[in-house]
């Protein structure tokens, strides 16, 4: 897809949201959330659903969440106009209450077609219900700031999900913010182990077809790696939104990596 075919994709979507009363969180609201972000990128965050002041604006974490969400981008130099930004359920829960299992499931089938039509290398999830969604089973507390991969059932094809808490229960708990700087802190470095896995899972892909037209087998075992066809189509889109500093590097290089 283009980037203005997932635009307008994207934009279907958050019209469909705006003008939906599939459960009961649509009587309450002022305006429906859909997400927000760079239709080319390469990293998504679900949260778990939008607050007082998300729900006035129509805008995901813009209230006091939101600050610390940016504030956690800044300190590995990414703006959260570069990322997409979405929740769980896109309506607001009355008294900003836990959004229950029949509103997850009647709001789930946005979330898959968001992921879909961004084909994110990494999902961030923000909290308990969001995790829910990624790593069935899984407690916070001992799977934040760890990755695996997402079901492709999610609608994200090949991507590495990377737990953390929500931002609103770091702003709550010192220790927990302070964990939140820890666990964003290996973002870049996920980010850049799965862009890489996705670009030689397209090379892997591309190598058999040019083979069968050379008429020849496959000698060399980095040849699918390498291939630079493969490679260079599967990433355009991808590095066209988030570059790095520097080519594919050591993982201790993670914090070097940077949007735009
Ligand atoms: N908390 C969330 O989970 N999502 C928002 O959009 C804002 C606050
Ligand atoms: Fe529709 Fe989701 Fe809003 Fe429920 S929360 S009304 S399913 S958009």
């Amino acid at each position: 897809m283009t980037r203005d075919e997932r635009l307008a994709a994207l934009e279907q979507i958050a019209n469909e949201v705006r003008a939906c009363s599939a459960c009961r969180l649509a009587e309450g609201r002022t305006r429906a959330v859909p997400g927000e972000g760079d239709p080319d990128t390469e990293v998504i965050f679900v949260g778990e659903g939008p607050g007082f002041n998300e729900d006035r604006e129509g805008r995901p974490f813009v209230g006091r969440a939101g600050g610390l969400l940016v504030r956690l981008l800044g300190s590995i130099g990414w703006q959260r106009e570069s990322v997409f930004i979405t929740n769980v359920v896109k309506c607001r829960p009355p008294d900003n209450r836990d959004p229950e299992p029949d509103e997850i499931a009647a709001c789930a089938p946005y979330l898959r077609r968001q992921l879909e039509v961004l084909d994110p290398a990494v999902v961030v999830t923000l909290g308990r219900y969001s995790m829910g969604t990624f790593m069935p089973g899984a407690r916070i507390g001992q799977v934040h700031g760890t990755t695996r991969p997402a079901d492709p059932s999610t609608g994200a094809r090949d991507a590495t999900v990377l737990a953390m808490y929500h931002p609103a229960a770091a702003l709550r708990t010192p220790a927990l913010e302070r964990e939140s700087y820890e666990d964003i802190a290996r973002l870049a470095g996920i980010l850049q182990r799965s862009r890489d896995r996705r670009a030689a899972a397209a090379a892997a892909a591309a190598v058999p077809s040019a083979e069968q037209a050379a008429g020849t087998v496959a000698a060399s075992p980095t040849g699918a790696v390498a291939t630079p066809a493969g490679a260079g189509a599967a990433q355009a889109p991808l590095g066209a939104s988030i570059q790095t500093a520097e080519p594919p590097a050591p993982a201790d290089a993670e914090s070097q990596l940077t949007l735009f």
